[in-house]
């Protein structure tokens, strides 16, 4: 794909009087972080993240929880423990931030691209069964792609902008195709799927893990930071082996295979920590944040909210919106107003990255009017109520030609 298919995005200015998701960190960060200068445990072990991570499994509903220093090195090593190897494809959805794209290729395997639904917002899992139920075919080592000829290893699904896909369905199709599944979650955390939390389903039905980031534009931050959670218990040794340099237990550096330095540094797990602890404030703060916008703009015909589907309860990390038209000068006239509005991802498929990676499914469709007309607003737990006002009423004032050009004049429909 070729460089000049991006959408030219606008650079944010230096400074910003409204940020879109800054930490906030008003609980025992402070404390929790002297625990350890003070105790002068600050590295990948200690009592600290074992701590986090107990505190992980049961605020996300895993049996098992292991920290990691990213939200990408969880999903590159959960590829690799539910045994995605080097030439298969991994079927995931055309729009995402970059990380899960990229931890496929560090597998040195490939991605094969899929659409999402154009209500939801999700992971177009009608697509998947497509692809899957035609476009493969069943051979006695496993599910082949008939058109690259690649074997297809596993699903990533990956829930987006604090909502989540459909899992009974994907695990459905899993189960039904016998592919494992790796579930990225990076923007997920504090979300339930049918009253159950994100942690809850993996492991359970198919080899499954599933991944969380704590970088700091999410709803809990470790500054940087991720964990892989799962039910599967050989799993979840595999995954530990593998963040701490597949080193064996006992005496001396015996490592049985080339492992990874990936495991969460204490400093970082202190924080993770006291941020859990303000996970149900943080969930209750983004949720009127969301309503809130949902108020102030839901009667611009110019503007459309994703659906939430009845299986989710979202974490509402980040407020998305569908514009008429191009969002591009949309975000450029709140970014000129001290508003750090944010475009959203280029699809996957259209990154030079991954130039020469397979879509499933028709060109076009969903993804390219979502890329075309997205937009993310501030949406931090910090924003008060008078910035989501200024948000809004910016946002309304740059859609005003649109909303004429429509022949609607004022708010109301
Ligand atoms: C969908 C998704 N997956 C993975 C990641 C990677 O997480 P990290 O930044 O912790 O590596 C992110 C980060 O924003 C993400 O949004």
């Amino acid at each position: 794909m070729r460089a000049s298919h991006i959408m030219k995005i606008p650079v944010p200015p230096e400074s910003v009087a409204i940020p879109l998701a800054e930490p906030l960190l008003l609980g025992n960060e402070t404390a929790y972080v002297l625990e350890c200068l003070q105790s002068n445990r600050i590295s990948t072990s200690g009592p600290m993240v074992t701590r986090f991570e107990h505190a992980l499994e049961e605020r996300l509903g895993a049996r098992w929880a292991v920290a990691t220093v990213s939200g990408t090195a969880a999903l590159h090593v959960a590829l690799l423990a539910v045994g995605v190897r080097p030439g298969a494809e991994v079927v995931m959805p055309r729009i995402s931030f970059v990380a899960p794209a990229n931890a496929v290729r560090y597998c040195s395997a490939w991605p094969v691209f899929t659409d999402i639904d154009s209500a939801h917002w999700q992971w177009d899992l009608a697509q998947v069964r497509e692809f899957l139920d035609r476009g493969c075919e069943r051979t006695p080592s496993g599910l082949r792609n008939l058109r690259s000829g690649r074997p297809v290893g596993a699903l990533l699904a990956v829930h987006l902008l604090g909502g989540l896909c459909d899992l009974d369905a994907m695990f459905e199709l899993a189960r039904e195709f016998g592919l494992p599944v790796v579930e990225d979650a990076a923007q997920a955390c504090g979300a339930r799927y049918r009253g159950r939390p994100i942690g809850a389903s993996a492991g359970g039905r198919v080899p499954s893990l599933a991944i969380v980031s704590f970088n700091a534009n999410k709803i809990v931050t470790s500054g940087g930071g991720g964990a892989i959670l799962t039910n599967d218990p050989a799993l979840a040794r595999r995954c530990r082996h593998l963040t701490t340099v597949a080193k064996l237990a006992g005496p001396g550096f015996v490592h049985d295979e080339v492992g990874f330095n990936y495991r969460l540094p204490s400093l970082a797990a202190a924080l993770g920590l006291a941020q859990l602890e303000q996970l149900d404030a943080f969930l209750a703060r983004k949720r009127a944040i969301a309503s809130r916008y949902a108020a102030l703009l839901g009667p611009v015909p110019s503007i459309r909210f994703r659906v939430s589907p009845e299986w989710e309860e979202p974490n509402h990390w980040l407020c998305t919106v569908l514009v008429d038209g191009d969002a591009a000068p949309v975000v450029a006239a709140l970014q000129a107003s001290g508003i750090e509005a944010r475009p959203i991802w280029t699809p996957l498929h259209r990154l030079p990255a991954f130039a020469g990676c397979l879509c499933a499914g028709a060109a076009g469709g969903f993804v390219d009017r979502f890329y075309r007309g997205a937009l993310s607003l501030p949406s931090g737990c910090g924003l008060s109520d008078a910035c989501i006002q200024t948000v809004a009423g910016a946002l309304v004032r740059a859609l005003a030609p649109r909303e004429t050009a429509r022949g609607c004049h004022g708010l109301g429909r």
